[in-house]
């Protein structure tokens, strides 16, 4: 089947260190380790892909055991695999996730940021539906790949993360959603005295109204465990986080939200509202595992999973 979603962007070999709490600079602790795919890109594809969408992902890879094993693992996945083989190690992310499943995390970008425009198809990018980039690779691609896709009148997803200081905001005139987390949105707003704490503060009118100055057409800040504001033209709509959840593991919910949205998009012919309250389903359900790619889940139970929780009901805060 014809990829609806395109994820272009980072596959990293995770290597995970649970403990009790982070260390200490300069403290030695015992934890338990575990290693298994990741990286934004390909953990926003396998969202995308378990969500219901028919997924490519194009990434870089090095000629090592990590970058087969990543390919042999997307492909089981039922992706569409465009690697570009380079002469430098596959990426890879040394994380900690503490008992409250917060994570703290190092990313060495290797092949990922050698990922250039002459690896990307660009039939694949003009016969999609959505089209996603993260941060993970190398910025000039990104720019030109949504302009590709934004000029043949495919829906073009930009997740800024993680923020980059060679972050050039032109590429927000090829972006048709914008989605970052709280420290991106503070990041992308660079206003004296505007932080985390002054983004929770805002009123949802004022929060729209700084969403709107950003200039893409959609922008939807994800909160954490507060939910994600949706900022449309002419509506923003709060939804709220889903409650009462056993949090084992918030490594790669952004990822689930932003492959989820995209998997939305398609299954909600391009209704951002729908495909946001989707996408909360599929992070919520994500951070009840431990690992980023092997905790996106699948389409049975994201299903089911809104049906048993219908009553978070949408919440249209204009
Ligand atoms: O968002 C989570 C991801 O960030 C991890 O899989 C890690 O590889 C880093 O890219």
């Amino acid at each position: 089947m014809k990829p609806a979603v395109v994820v272009v962007g980072s596959f990293n070999q995770d290597l995970t260190w649970r403990c009790a709490e982070f260390p200490a600079p300069g403290e030695t602790i015992v934890g338990e380790f575990k290693t298994g795919p990741g990286g934004k890109g390909s953990n926003q594809a396998v969202a995308a892909a378990r969500a219901g969408a028919p997924t490519a992902f194009v990434g870089a890879f090095g000629d090592d055991s990590f970058g087969r094993d990543a390919q042999a693992f997307l492909r089981a996945e039922g992706i569409t695999v465009h690697a570009a083989r380079k002469k430098l190690p596959t990426g890879n992310a040394a994380i900690l996730v503490n008992h409250r499943g917060q994570n703290q995390i190092v990313v060495a970008l290797g092949a990922n940021a050698a990922l250039a425009p002459r690896d990307v198809p660009s039939t694949l990018l003009r016969s999609a539906r959505v089209v996603v980039c993260q941060h993970e690779t190398n910025l000039p691609l990104n720019a030109a790949v949504l302009r590709t896709a934004r000029r043949a009148g495919v829906t073009t997803v930009l997740n800024p993360a993680p923020m980059r200081a060679d972050f050039d905001a032109r590429i927000l005139a090829h972006t048709d959603v914008l989605i970052p987390n709280e420290s991106e949105f503070v990041a992308l707003i660079a206003r004296p005295g505007f932080d985390e704490a002054a983004l929770h503060a805002l009123a949802p009118a004022a929060l729209h109204s700084l969403c709107r100055s950003l200039g893409a057409p959609t922008v939807i800040v994800t909160l954490g465990a507060r939910g994600c504001f949706v900022s449309e033209p002419s509506r923003h709509t709060f939804i709220p986080s889903y409650t009462g959840l056993k949090v084992i593991d918030t490594t790669g919910a952004g990822d689930a939200f932003v492959g989820g949205f995209a998997a939305g998009l398609v299954k909600f012919s391009g209704d951002q509202v729908a495909a946001a309250h989707f996408a909360n389903a599929v992070a919520a359900l994500s951070v009840t595992k431990f690992g980023t790619a092997p905790s996106m889940p699948a389409r049975r139970t994201i299903d089911q999973f809104i049906r048993k929780h219908s009553h978070v009901a949408r919440r249209p805060s204009a």
